[in-house]
């Protein structure tokens, strides 16, 4: 949600600049606009729309600058166009910054700068800082110090990098709540809102904490807090590398992030998975096993796509582990006053690692002394570095904005922890043995049902004029069902509603008729025949039925007019095989649609505000 880049080094900043952008561009891409020192003034380009746009009007074969910033915009305050586009300048135009989040009290601060004779050119409330730090800086003729006053007088979010013509030589970069990543190269340094933006220059990175800021020159960076306190930063090592970030020959990152799948689930079990003690070692949750072990409850807290691996999680670890687990929005459980027990454990789960909903519920949650912890991809991320201790889920950088490989990896590792915490309590070694094979076996089965794509391709293609559809699964297949809607909404922009299939004689049965597409989740399992009279009872009304079915279940074709199959499995497995056939169904669609499959309108891929 706004991608943010500074660069200060020996090369063309406006290449560099750009380049980081559009490696970014899935944070945002409502604008985008740089801004160079030039001759010793500041020069800003900026435009409405796409990476590209900007790039039309960047020259830089007429630019020699080697500092810079640039962002890529999620609109919050103000529409997207050239005038809101970031970078923001201050009224002198000496001083340029870029900004991802939030200023709360952007209009109180308006109005008395306005009061002081300060004028503003747009309606964000980024402006409001700039100008603010021109104002102090004409007070104190120090960039550092001025940053360091606006700051803390704003409340909010922000992640920030400052370029000034008074001091050229010098980026400041500063963040609360927002991310900002630090890379460390030969006599160059590049700041930016994620590692995507550094890693083709450098794998050595510092992570900037809440309040924190860098001083950033040619010769070097230092860190201090907001309020003027040095701090020492371990250098980090960015773990993936350039190819893992790029198409590699697929249409688009969604599709590629959907047939990395085998992979990355194997990834999320590496190391892991003890398949003849029936169990599994979990490094990042050893100094937590007791904790665990006594745990009365757990809760599970995550947004969107997240909190839908999150319901598969509570019926995996209620069904093979016997503790009680409730699953929260994290929107919904910071604002709640929630009631924490002191055997709580409370798991948070982000692919991002710095949704703004979760990283304040885990904040709420420590606030209230609970043990909180992370199942979080994002290697160093905010939620990452503030739970307790946690587990990676390794699938690797994740650019479509759609979450796919994030998804199952999320479910992969929360089977591991219901077989982790099922062994500390009542599960036999037989039974724990017989889930780490079905898990051994798990990467080739998704592999298999990739197979399907061409079928699935060609329903596509069939119901792609529809304009609702319904999707229906019970038991563990009903967060599958909420999330096959959601994947469709998202990327084709199709109405879809997830339900439990059960439910839908209770209202959304009004909607059936011969134009709904129903896509029943119908594998086989212990309710499969339940299923199987809600499927008839859509048919009675004339729906058209898509089924996700086991292989082998020759009945189902007699019902449903298309069936997708999946290998069988345990049923603790279906919800990962089932979903990936509507990752592609949505996939499919949206290509019909000739929507913008990887960036999707209105979306973004990190969301950094609340
Ligand atoms: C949907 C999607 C979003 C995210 C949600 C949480 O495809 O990607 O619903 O799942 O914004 O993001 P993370 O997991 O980064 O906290």
């Amino acid at each position: 949600m706004c991608g943010i880049v500074g660069y200060i080094g020996k090369r063309k900043a406006s290449e560099v600049l750009l380049n980081g952008l559009n490696r970014m561009e899935y944070r945002g891409y409502d604008s985008a606009g740089i801004s160079v020192i030039e001759d010793s003034k500041l020069i800003t380009m900026k435009k409405k729309g796409k990476v590209s746009l900007l790039e039309s009007i960047v020259d830089h074969k007429s630019l020699t600058s080697t500092i810079g910033i640039a962002h890529t915009r999620w609109a919050t305050h103000g529409y997207p166009n050239d005038v809101n586009a970031h970078p923001h300048s201050d009224n002198s135009g000496n001083i340029s910054i870029i900004h991802n989040g939030i200023i709360e009290n952007y209009y109180a601060l308006k109005i008395k700068l306005t009061e002081e004779g300060y004028t503003f050119k747009s309606e964000t409330d980024t402006e409001v800082l700039a100008v603010f730090i021109g104002a102090l800086y004409e007070q104190v003729n120090d960039l550092e110090r001025a940053v360091r006053m606006a700051l803390s007088e704003v409340s909010g979010t922000f992640g920030i990098v400052v370029l000034s013509s008074h001091e050229p030589d010098k980026l400041i970069a500063a963040r609360r709540g927002s991310p900002l990543v630090v890379g460390i190269g030969k006599s160059e340094y590049i700041a930016a809102s994620d590692a995507t933006a550094i890693v083709q220059y450098t794998n050595s990175v510092v992570y900037l904490s809440d309040n924190e800021m860098a001083i950033i020159t040619r010769d070097g960076f230092t860190t201090k807090t907001i309020s003027n306190r040095k701090t020492i930063k371990a250098i980090q090592e960015i773990k993936f590398s350039i190819d893992q970030i790029e198409k590699s020959g697929f249409e688009h990152f969604m599709l590629k992030e959907i047939y990395e799948q085998p992979h990355t689930i194997r990834d999320s079990f590496r190391g892991r998975l003890l398949s003849e003690k029936g169990n599994v070692k979990l490094g990042g949750l050893s100094s937590v096993k007791d904790k665990l072990r006594s745990a009365g409850r757990i809760i599970i807290t995550a947004c969107g796509t997240s909190w839908h691996a999150a319901l598969v999680g509570e019926y995996l670890i209620e069904q093979i582990a016997q503790v009680p687990v409730e699953v929260e929005y994290a929107s919904e459980f910071r604002y709640r006053n929630p009631i924490l027990n002191p055997d709580d454990v409370v798991f948070v789960i982000s692919q991002s690692g710095e949704t703004a909903d979760t990283l304040a519920a885990v904040q709420e949650a420590k606030r209230k002394g609970a043990t909180v912890l992370g199942i979080v991809n994002v290697v160093g991320s905010s939620i990452a570095r503030e739970t307790d201790a946690g587990i990676y889920i390794h699938a690797g950088p994740e650019i479509g904005v759609a979450s796919t490989k994030a998804f199952t990896a999320q479910i992969s590792v929360l089977m591991l922890i219901a077989l982790y915490l099922g062994r500390m309590k009542n599960l036999s070694l037989a039974d724990g043995r017989k889930i780490a094979a079905e898990l051994n076996e798990l990467p080739a089965k998704v592999e298999s049902v990739l197979q399907n794509a061409e079928g699935i391709k060609s329903i596509a293609k069939e119901y792609s004029t529809a304009k609702n559809f319904l999707y229906l699964g019970r038991g563990n297949n009903f967060p599958v069902a909420l999330e096959g809607a959601l994947k469709l909404k998202e990327i084709s922009y199709i109405h879809a509603e997830g339900y439990p299939a059960a439910e839908m004689k209770h209202g959304p049965i009004a909607l059936i008729d011969e134009n709904m597409p129903v896509v029943f989740i119908a594998t086989k399992d212990d309710i499969y025949d339940k299923v199987i009279s809600n499927i008839e009872e859509v048919k009675a009304r004339k729906g058209k039925i898509i089924a996700i079915a086991t292989e082998g279940d020759s009945r189902i074709g007699r019902i449903a007019d298309h069936v997708i199959y999946i290998p069988d499995s345990i049923s603790f497995l279906t919800p990962i095989l089932a979903s990936i056939p509507l990752q592609l169904l949505a996939y499919y669609m949206a290509l019909e649609l000739e929507c913008n499959v990887d960036q999707p309108r209105n979306l973004a891929k990190s969301v950094t505000v609340e």
